[in-house]
């Protein structure tokens, strides 16, 4: 069990308001790319992948039809503000999570508020690659329970497939393109909101995960020096390993800090790694397995784009609802992990 500085129980926060998550929505591209498409541009094979990873497709954008980054992120917090029956115009802040934007400057948060319409809302992009929603929710809550902001939409989003090397057979078969976003606001029950968070980085994890971008980086991560830049680099054992421990790690620590127990929560909402690796949190703890929603067959890791993808389809399915507790989480690149524990 980690003892970071970080880990201590959540003051409670006396309070005559609350936070709410007032609507979600997604997006992902309608190009399905499967195992078997695979099969025919690498040296893999159907059965490989699912064996060791439980994904049998996933969505990539189509940059001819001008999806991207951006455009599943606008989609996805136009259906989120839909579904909160708001419009754009009430938005205050926007923070858009993703480690794939198509700029760095400007956000792409900038650029989605302009496209939906939510003028005089301040934008900015954060990145903690898988981690990204989960950090960003925490933030968005952080900043509204602080009185900064009314009413914040979340995105996390990313398009893996802009920076996937295709002829890499151990890291390309486990990515996929999707965005997932909600809407935050002030409630007056104080009933509603975060109950408590976890946030970690250890950046000594660094070469396990990172898109390289100079020869520096390679030579300073031990890659052999014709390693493409700007494609994903992985250690797969190596975080395989990481999450696993950390992920059991973060449960148990967003349980403490909550004085809550497994059997209390309603939902595990979890980034969308590994089939192999969220079954190994889901026995050591005993989760049921309606309690754990697993859509990686279908949409493979889309990154930060993972858990607020999968919260929709529940929400959507009728599965989540409010008054429940959810807890949402997620590890990846940096190294990062992090928890968003909510009474909804
Ligand atoms: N098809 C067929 N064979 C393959 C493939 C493939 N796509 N990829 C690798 N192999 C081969 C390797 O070359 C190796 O062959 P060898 O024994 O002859 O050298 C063999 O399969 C075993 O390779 P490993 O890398 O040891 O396979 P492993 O069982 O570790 O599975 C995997 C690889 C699936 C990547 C696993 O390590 C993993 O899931 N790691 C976690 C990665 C992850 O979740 N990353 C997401 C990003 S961050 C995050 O979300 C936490």
């Amino acid at each position: 069990m980690s003892t970071s500085s970080n880990n201590m129980p959540t003051p409670a926060l006396p309070s005559t308001f609350g936070v709410r998550i007032a609507g979600t929505g997604s997006c992902v591209p309608d190009r399905v790319l499967s195992n078997k498409d695979l099969e025919k541009m690498l040296d893999t094979s159907d059965e490989w992948i699912v064996q060791r990873t439980g994904i049998r497709e996933r969505r990539i954008c189509d940059p001819e039809k001008g999806e991207s980054n951006r455009t599943l992120c606008v989609k996805a917090l136009g259906r989120a503000l839909e579904d909160a029956h708001m419009q754009a115009s009430e938005l205050d802040l926007i923070i858009i999570a993703t480690c794939t934007g198509e700029s760095t400057v400007p956000a792409v948060a900038c650029r989605v508020a302009a496209e939906l319409g939510a003028e005089g809302a301040a934008a900015f992009d954060l990145v903690a690659a898988c981690s990204g929603f989960v950090f960003a929710l925490n933030t968005a809550h952080a900043l509204v329970r602080a009185g900064a902001f009314n009413t914040v939409g979340v995105v996390g989003c990313d398009q893996m497939s802009s920076i996937l090397d295709y002829t890499d057979r151990s890291v390309c078969i486990l990515f996929g393109d999707a965005a997932g976003a909600a809407v935050v606001r002030v409630t007056d029950d104080p009933a509603k909101g975060l109950i408590t968070q976890c946030m970690h980085a250890d950046g000594t994890g660094w070469p396990d995960l990172y898109l390289p971008r100079h020869a520096e980086q390679l030579i300073a991560a031990g890659a052999s020096e014709d390693t493409p830049l700007g494609k994903l680099k992985m250690n797969g054992r190596a975080v395989y390993k990481f999450a696993v421990s950390r992920f059991s790690e973060l449960i148990e620590e967003t349980l403490q800090k909550a004085n809550l127990t497994v059997e209390q929560i309603d939902h595990f909402v979890c980034h969308q790694s590994n089939a192999r690796i969220l079954e190994s949190a889901r026995e050591r703890f005993g989760i049921p397995e309606e309690k754990m929603y697993v859509n990686i067959d279908h949409y493979g890791n889309s990154s930060a784009g993972s858990v607020p993808l999968c919260f929709d389809q529940l929400r959507q399915a009728g599965k989540i609802t409010d008054g429940q507790l959810v807890m949402f989480l997620a590890f990846g690149a940096g190294l990062t992990w992090g928890s968003s524990l909510w009474r909804l």
